[in-house]
């Protein structure tokens, strides 16, 4: 019985030193000290046990299992400093280091355009309003006076969902969506995205952003969209600034007219950046055109508006004398750091 117990503890020390991971370890003690492990079989052959010698054997067992038990024990707290001391080493952090930085994005030239034309016309009591991109084309071009057989249509060619349903050319959509909400008087500025099939190049894309502008009440004039858009110019473009209007044509104002204002680089006298003109055209504009306001629903005979739509890039790209329109699509952090 002896020979079989120091069999069993010389096997079991060997087992446990040489193990190296806590589910060895439990191993080894459910085989040799659990309910069905060696151990226990001796204690329960002890019946083949000369009854005189059955407390001795028994004493014998018990200092096997305690003596397994130490060693097991003492095993696992070694084991486990040697983890710890290893990790310890692994996790050691260098304070020395210098910190990652954190990138800090920056406003695109158009958010700072955008941000400097609603403050302008917030602060001359306009409302910011926003329309969808894909629209009806309803409100795109026939509410517009742009009838399914209007050259401008070809002119603004888009892409379409259906027959009916296309994203936006222009902006200028917006204006039916507020006067369709039937309330006056009106005192708006609409930015968004809109959409032409463009090839890509230096001055087109085949999206780009407007903002559109808009005011009906009663007895507005040709006179307050001068003084509008001059006072607009002025604050965008600096004190000096003059503006000229050039009749022009489009469908939904009568009378209609671009806007030029004079080169913030020579002042007027013409340089190179406004090709020796001394004018630089920002926008489009008119008095909205009463077929328009019918078809809303305002009566012409007693409200009249004006309107008109800026080229959000047009004024970033001037602005800050960016000469080709891709620079503002192509999100390189070197190029947006400028601004
Ligand atoms: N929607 C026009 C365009 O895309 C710009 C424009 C011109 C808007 C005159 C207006 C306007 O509201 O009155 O070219």
């Amino acid at each position: 019985m002896k020979e079989k117990l120091d069999q069993i503890k010389e096997q079991a020390l060997a087992q446990i030193l040489a193990s190296d991971t806590a589910e060895k370890l439990n191993e080894i003690r459910v085989n040799i000290l659990g309910k069905k492990g060696e151990l226990t079989s001796v204690l329960k052959s002890m019946k083949d046990v000369a009854p005189e010698d059955r407390p001795k054997v028994g004493q014998m067992v018990n200092d096997v299992r305690s003596e397994i038990e130490a060693v097991l024990e003492e095993h696992k707290t070694k084991m486990e400093n040697a983890m710890r001391e290893a990790r310890m080493k692994a996790e050691v952090i260098d304070v020395t280091l210098p910190a990652k930085k954190a990138e800090i994005g920056h406003r695109h030239p158009n958010t700072i355009a955008l941000e400097e034309i609603e403050r302008i016309f917030i602060g001359m009591g306009y409302e910011v309003v926003e329309g969808p991109e894909v629209e009806k084309d309803y409100y795109n071009f026939e509410a517009l006076n742009i009838p399914a057989d209007h050259p401008a249509k070809d002119e603004q060619d888009t892409f379409y969902v259906n027959g009916d349903i296309l994203l936006r050319t222009q902006t200028s959509g917006v204006q039916v969506h507020e006067m369709e909400k039937g309330t006056l008087p009106i005192r708006m500025i609409a930015p968004g995205r809109m959409f032409r099939a463009d090839e890509v190049d230096a001055t087109h894309s085949p999206s780009f952003h407007q903002v559109e502008g808009m005011v009906v009440d009663k007895n507005i004039t040709f006179a307050d969209l001068k003084g509008t858009l001059a006072e607009f110019a002025k604050e965008l473009f600096g004190a000096d600034t003059k503006v000229k209007f050039r009749p022009h044509h489009f469908p939904f104002t009568e009378p209609s007219a671009e806007m030029d204002v004079t080169c913030f680089k020579c002042g007027g006298k013409g340089c190179r950046f406004c090709k020796g003109e001394g004018w630089i055209e920002i926008l489009g504009c008119g008095m909205v055109h009463p077929h328009v306001l019918e078809m809303s629903g305002i009566d012409p005979n007693e409200y009249s508006g004006f309107a008109f739509g800026v080229g959000l890039e047009r004024i970033a790209l001037l602005k800050y004398e960016i000469d080709d329109m891709r620079l503002l699509y192509e999100n390189d952090i070197r190029f947006l750091k400028q601004f």
